[in-house]
């Protein structure tokens, strides 16, 4: 298999910034070196050693740009990319007015291949090489982006979204017909090549307790899957859950009843968490995602991420795409550090870019695999301008370091910034796909 040693800026992390000091868990070498052999990073270290110790490798050098490994993108819906950005409305009017008529789209095959596709190569512009997505309750609307994802060997987890209540008509599946679909699915798909299952009731409200039932029922017989959904967004929708569910103690009951709390489960948003809720997440070892454009776009409320990682929650970080309201995780990396800055806490660039890249795989149990620059981990790797705009130039060529360098590529950058991308060892080319 053929070398190749990518030269630039590195940075890479040893544990987690957001429960130890960052400085000790992030190695960062201003003249570093990756080389990739085959489909992944056989080594990492200083660049001319490297050069040296392996003078056949292939080199590509970015110079002074920063070699960080793949975004991971924890949650977003892959049907909604086409009415991202759509005005005025909070979660229920929002999915009743512009989400359920989109998804409805997805009865269409072709339809479904189309954004699948659209939605990936969006994603790899934007430099993200992960994406975790809800489909539609159309079956063929996980096919079409597991299909997607393969062609461009990109490690993606999703599920067909199960709704039976509280959805229109050409939207409802049954508690058995959800049961039926999403095994079937699963067994096509699971460990597919880089592919990933998530069994996937979309949240409480559109889901009957059979449902809930039948799907708790699925994970358990198939307990390596991942599960994900959502929680605790906003608080009409949690009041609502406890007029569906009065036995509940809480929102997170509604799913921990029947099944559907675990290590492997993901949660979705999270913000307006009880104590109880945050001690039962913690025990199991399940993984909260923040979903920070999303949570202002839909006005939703204000993550509480100290909190919950002081708690020893896990944390990854999300689009959300379409209620988030950008594909790009350096917006949504900048959307974190606000909503930080109004709970009290600057994130330091160190942890947004550990959340949108090893927090994020941790949470999909997919860490060394995933969102790691390291030996042994898949070379799905993500490169960054450090100066892709005017604006981000003038700001950087004043920074003192690399912290005060990469700052405004977080907080100003988008798809401009990405200056290359590697998926499985291979490097992605803007628009070969489309
Ligand atoms: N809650 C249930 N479905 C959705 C969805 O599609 N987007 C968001 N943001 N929240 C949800
Ligand atoms: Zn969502």
């Amino acid at each position: 298999m053929s070398k190749h040693l990518l030269l630039g800026q590195t940075l890479s992390f040893s544990g987690n910034p957001l429960t130890e000091h960052w400085g000790d868990v992030t190695d960062f070498d201003s003249a570093g070196g990756v080389l990739i052999d085959g489909d992944r990073i056989a080594e990492t270290g200083n660049g001319a050693a490297m050069q040296a110790k392996y003078p056949d490798a292939a080199i590509t050098d970015y110079g002074d740009a920063l070699i960080s490994a793949g975004f991971v993108d924890a949650h977003m819906h892959y049907p909604q990319t086409g009415i991202i950005a759509s005005w005025g409305k909070q979660l229920i009017d929002w999915l009743n007015t512009y989400t359920f008529p989109e998804e409805a789209r997805f009865s269409d095959p072709a339809y479904a291949d189309q954004i699948a596709n659209r939605t990936l190569d969006l994603a790899l512009d934007h430099g993200t090489t992960t994406l975790t997505s809800f489909c539609t309750i159309h079956p063929t609307s996980v096919d079409a982006f597991f299909g997607a994802a393969a062609t461009r060997n990109m490690a993606v987890v999703a599920g067909k979204t199960c709704m039976d209540r509280n959805a229109p008509d050409d939207l409802r599946d049954t508690a058995q017909g959800a049961y039926d679909d999403s095994k079937r699915l699963l067994n096509a798909w699971h460990g597919k090549g880089r592919a990933q299952y998530a069994i996937t009731p979309r949240f409480s409200p559109t889901s009957t307790p059979d449902q809930l039932n039948a799907l708790g029922a699925l994970w358990a017989e198939y307990p390596d899957c991942l599960m994900q959904t959502h929680l605790s967004e906003q608080l009409p929708e949690i009041a609502w859950v406890k007029d569906l569910f009065p036995d509940a103690r809480d929102y997170l009951d509604t799913y921990e009843a029947f099944g559907l709390l675990g290590a492997r489960g993901l949660y979705g948003h999270a913000i307006h968490l009880e104590d109880r809720e945050v001690a039962r997440l913690r025990e199991v070892g399940a993984a909260v995602i923040h979903c920070p454009t999303s949570n202002t776009f839909i006005g939703s409320g204000l993550f509480d991420l100290m909190r919950l990682a002081k708690a020893g929650l896990q944390v990854g970080l999300a689009t959300d795409t379409g209620g988030g309201s950008s594909f790009s995780m350096l917006r949504t990396m900048a959307a974190a550090y606000e909503i930080g800055q109004l709970r009290g806490t600057a994130l330091h660039p160190a942890q947004l870019m550990w959340l949108a890249t090893e927090g994020s795989a941790r949470s999909l149990h997919m860490n060394g695999q995933i969102g790691h620059l390291g030996a042994g981990a898949m070379a799905d790797i993500t490169i960054l301008d450090l100066a892709a705009t005017p604006a981000i130039a003038q700001r950087s060529q004043q920074a003192q370091d690399i912290w005060d360098a990469l700052f405004p590529t977080i907080m100003m950058g988008d798809d401009r910034s990405i200056a290359d991308v590697w998926i499985a060892g291979q490097r992605y080319q803007r628009g070969e796909s489309q």
